[in-house]
């Protein structure tokens, strides 16, 4: 897709305002119930500066939102920000010329000093300049069950994978349903992606990810993995929800057992007065292996020919690492600040565990970070395919699924 350099007007959606206060529209796909409360964060400290923000929600996920959002963009009507994940997503609209260079505002807010794990800055950076701001740190690494759903079924909480599965028939004879997963594909190959550092190991989690090493998928690692996935497939089965916040729900609600989902899932926990440790428990990498991924989201800013809205981007981009933004924002999204010069002492357990994964150093990158969209795009539809299709064994999903990392960019 070769995008045009058109400078783009943007006088459509952001306006300067009296005094060189701006209102900027800023798209996201943050609307289930716990990221819209954390969303609600920036936009109040946005708004307090006496600028406005104009909120640009998007339903259905970052799926459906980030084609809208780059339609815009390359349509010569793009929002004043948006978010995007940490990775490559925006490589192509840096690429054309299409993002506001934000070094100078890094540079005057010592980003590179404060921002931990620094890699969150690596990926905003092309060539030397910086062209987002990370304002959080998300793992998909997790399993967050529910401590009601376990006592109903007479069985003791998971700790790991394998009492996981042995727990899930007690579970299903009291009509609870072992795995909570929602129907979009994203979220079927987040959850592969999860089991598979956590059962294959992240040595042959990293060969094919960040190598692209198709013999490592058909190796005896994976194959574990796939075997346990489809079987996974299995426990699923009885709760038919498309949004991975529904699944969320069931778990809350203890009418399912569990679900594999990103750390922003205690978003929804917090906002139904769920209390980590209590209500609900959690396992990093599925409790086999602990392990952090250094996801997240970061904002974007397209470029316009307003000086106003210009000086405005980079107020909000400065505004968004600040640390009462950030504390304010993360408490209430469920991730972890990307500056470890605030006060962490009020988190839950749940998200102290993350810390501890953090501090220790037992981080992986995110998939996002080292496979292109495309190559995403074609793991999600392989792998929804698979889970809707009982027919479909793990060996011929394995197989496929190498194919598609032997000419992965
Ligand atoms: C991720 C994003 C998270 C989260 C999730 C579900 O891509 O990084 O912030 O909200 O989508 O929408």
């Amino acid at each position: 897709m070769k995008l045009s350099t058109k400078l783009l007007s943007g006088a459509a959606i952001c306006a300067a305002t009296s005094a060189g206060a701006v209102d900027l529209e800023v798209m996201h796909w943050w609307t289930s119930g716990g990221e819209a409360n954390a969303v609600s964060k920036l936009a109040e400290a946005w708004n307090a500066t006496g600028n406005a923000w104009v909120d640009g929600a998007i339903a259905g996920g970052g799926d459906t939102a980030r084609p809208i959002m780059v339609s815009r963009i390359i349509g010569g009507d793009p929002p004043a920000a948006f978010q995007f994940n940490h990775g490559r997503q925006a490589e192509e609209l840096i690429d054309a010329g299409l993002l506001v260079d934000l070094t100078d505002v890094a540079e005057a807010n010592n980003w590179k000093e404060i921002i931990n794990p620094p890699s969150l800055l690596d990926a905003c950076t092309i060539d030397g300049k910086i062209y987002c701001a990370p304002v959080n740190i998300h793992s998909w690494q997790w399993m967050w069950l529910s401590n009601a759903a376990y006592e109903k079924a007479g069985v003791p909480v998971p700790t790991n994978w394998s009492e996981f599965m042995d727990t899930a028939p007690k579970l299903q004879e009291a009509g609870i349903t072992p795995l909570a997963m929602g129907g979009q594909s994203w979220q079927q190959n987040g959850a592969f992606g999860v089991m598979a550092v956590a059962l294959g190991g992240v040595d042959a989690w990293t060969k094919v990810n960040a190598d692209k090493d198709a013999d490592t998928v058909m190796g005896p690692e994976y194959t574990k993995v796939f075997e346990a996935y489809g079987a996974a497939r299995a426990l699923a089965a009885g709760l038919n929800v498309q949004d991975w916040n529904q699944a969320t729900s069931a778990v809350i609600e203890g009418t399912a057992g569990a679900q594999i989902m990103g750390d922003w899932a205690q978003g929804e926990f917090a906002l139904a007065g769920k209390v980590a440790g209590m209500d609900y428990d959690c396992l990093p990498g599925l409790g086999e292996t602990g392990v952090l991924s250094t996801g997240g989201d970061a904002f974007y800013f397209p470029v316009n020919s307003d000086a106003d809205i210009t000086a405005g981007q980079k107020e909000l981009a400065a505004l968004l690492v600040s640390p009462e933004v950030q504390v304010a924002f993360n408490s209430a999204k469920g991730s972890l600040p990307i500056r470890g010069d605030v006060d962490l002492t009020t988190v839950n357990t749940c998200t102290q565990k993350g810390l501890d994964l953090l501090k220790d150093g037992k981080t992986i990158p995110d998939a996002a970070t080292l496979l292109s969209p495309d190559t995403t795009t074609q793991l999600n539809d392989l792998l929804t395919e698979f889970w809707n299709t009982p027919a479909m064994t793990p060996a011929e999903v394995q197989q496929q699924y190498a194919d598609i990392i032997a000419s992965a960019d």
